[in-house]
């Protein structure tokens, strides 16, 4: 019986393996630069725990079922809950701020296209304890710097930065009932994904006038700090902007304030956000958010119990990986191997394998025919595996106790003494 992945599932060979791993390093690496240590969690967990709080966009996602003990159980669509479970459990015992970072794989039942699947690895990073701004403006730093060590420029990538508290001042003042602003954060949050009739539509079934919905999808499309400073002007909340605009100081004075702008339809779709939020997208917007994040103050407390502020940010690998692909920066896929050892004879497989394990244990990739093949065979393999030294074992090569060494770069070849070899290969090997 023929079987394929399930839809929206990658195989992931070689060369995708390979793309992966590489984002993989870029990830570890960047996080590590900002003192970020490494967890992870049960890729499994109880149902209620995203039921409660992820916000329906997720919960209709998730992949849920009863287990054999008769629990309701979901695999993780998301990190942030199961971070949150984490800390609290041991807030106590924890240095503040806490700076985490993890790649779980994820699953959601979306419906598949252009950089959504039903499965993908995501990069969280997280920061607790902390409420200054200096800590949104650290966490939004780490994901311009992941792009930016990916080989991405100013001109790939644009981080849209908002804030709900200033968010809720704006729609309030646009005539929204106090009740009603999640109603309109959800309209905001599709701007660019469905007509402005349709929004306000939606506004109005959700109780919001049609004359408010207006107002807020214009709101939704203040972009810049001069606008919105105007658009506060005068509000009760004025200085709901104040932790914001700090934010963005601070990533001036990084000097990555050229990847950064103030974009007010940027809400995000999760419930738990309470103030900056954020997104990363291509330069063009052709592809659905690279990455997004935010300040989330009352998980913790929501979860587990224990009240810490919080932020942090999601980034996917598969819109990262397609962006990679538009730009050409795919990592070059390298299966060249150090040494190829030819048998001249089935006599000379002792030789053989006992010379590439030693070489082997030096560190070096080494591979040899697994079966009796003609010394042809076996050079025309070593050449297909790009083999950068070859080594011939016959048998006066074992009577004088040296071994052939060919430099396959150079084209040349000698005869090196059986106790030198594994230095001289060592050496060329190292070359390349
Ligand atoms: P999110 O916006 O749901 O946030 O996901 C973050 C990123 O994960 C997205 O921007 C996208 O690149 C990637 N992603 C999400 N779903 C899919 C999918 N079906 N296929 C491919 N890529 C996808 C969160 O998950 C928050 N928990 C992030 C966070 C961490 N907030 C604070 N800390």
């Amino acid at each position: 019986m023929k079987t394929q992945a399930l839809p929206g599932f990658r195989d992931f060979y070689p060369a995708e393996a390979a793309l992966r791993n590489h984002i993989f390093s870029v990830w570890r690496s960047v996080a590590g630069r900002y003192g970020f240590e490494e967890y992870d969690g049960p890729p499994l967990e109880p149902l209620k725990l995203y039921t409660d709080k992820s916000g329906s966009e997720i919960v209709q996602q998730l992949y849920n079922f009863l287990d054999k003990g008769g629990r309701e159980i979901s695999l993780r669509p998301e990190m942030t809950p199961t971070l949150a479970r984490m800390v609290a459990a041991r807030a106590q015992g924890l240095k503040k701020p806490i700076r985490w970072f993890s790649i779980p794989q994820l699953f959601r039942y979306e419906r598949q296209q252009r950089g959504r699947l039903r499965e993908h690895f995501q990069l969280n990073v997280d920061l607790i304890g902390e409420t200054s701004p200096l800590a949104d403006a650290e966490v939004i730093a780490v994901s311009i710097d992941v792009l930016r060590e990916l080989g991405l420029t100013e001109n790939d990538f644009k981080v849209r930065v908002s804030d709900r508290n200033v968010m809720r001042a704006l729609v309030l003042a646009a005539g929204v009932p106090e009740g009603l602003v999640d109603k309109a954060f959800a309209a905001c949050d599709k701007i660019d994904r469905e007509p402005a009739e349709v929004l306000i539509e939606k506004m109005v079934a959700g109780g919001i006038s049609e004359a408010a919905g207006a107002e807020v999808l214009k709101v939704a499309g203040i972009k810049g700090g001069e606008a919105l400073r105007a658009a506060l002007r005068g509000l009760a909340d004025e200085d709901s902007a104040k932790q914001l605009f700090e934010c963005i100081d601070s990533l001036r004075a990084m000097g990555l304030d050229g990847y950064v702008e103030i974009d007010c339809s940027i809400v995000r779709g999760l419930d738990y956000y309470t103030g900056i939020v954020f997104e990363l997208f291509d330069a063009g917007k052709s592809l659905r958010a690279i990455c997004g994040g935010g300040r989330y103050d009352n998980l913790t407390r929501d979860i587990g119990g224990v009240a810490l502020p919080a932020l942090g940010f999601g980034m996917g690998d598969v819109v990262l990986g397609e962006l990679l692909k538009d730009k050409g920066l795919l990592p070059r896929v390298e299966s060249q191997i150090s040494v190829f050892a030819v048998a001249v004879d089935s006599d000379d497989l002792p030789e053989v394998l006992s010379l590439a394990h030693e070489l082997r244990d030096k560190g070096l990739s080494v591979e040899y025919a697994l079966k009796g093949q003609s010394v042809g065979k076996q050079m025309k393999v070593a050449a297909s595996r790009d083999a950068r030294v070859v080594l011939v074992i016959g048998a006066a090569e074992r009577e004088e106790s040296v071994v052939v060494v060919r430099d396959m770069a150079a084209g040349t070849e000698t005869k090196v003494s059986r106790e030198l070899v594994i230095e001289r290969v060592t050496g060329l090997a190292a070359s390349i």
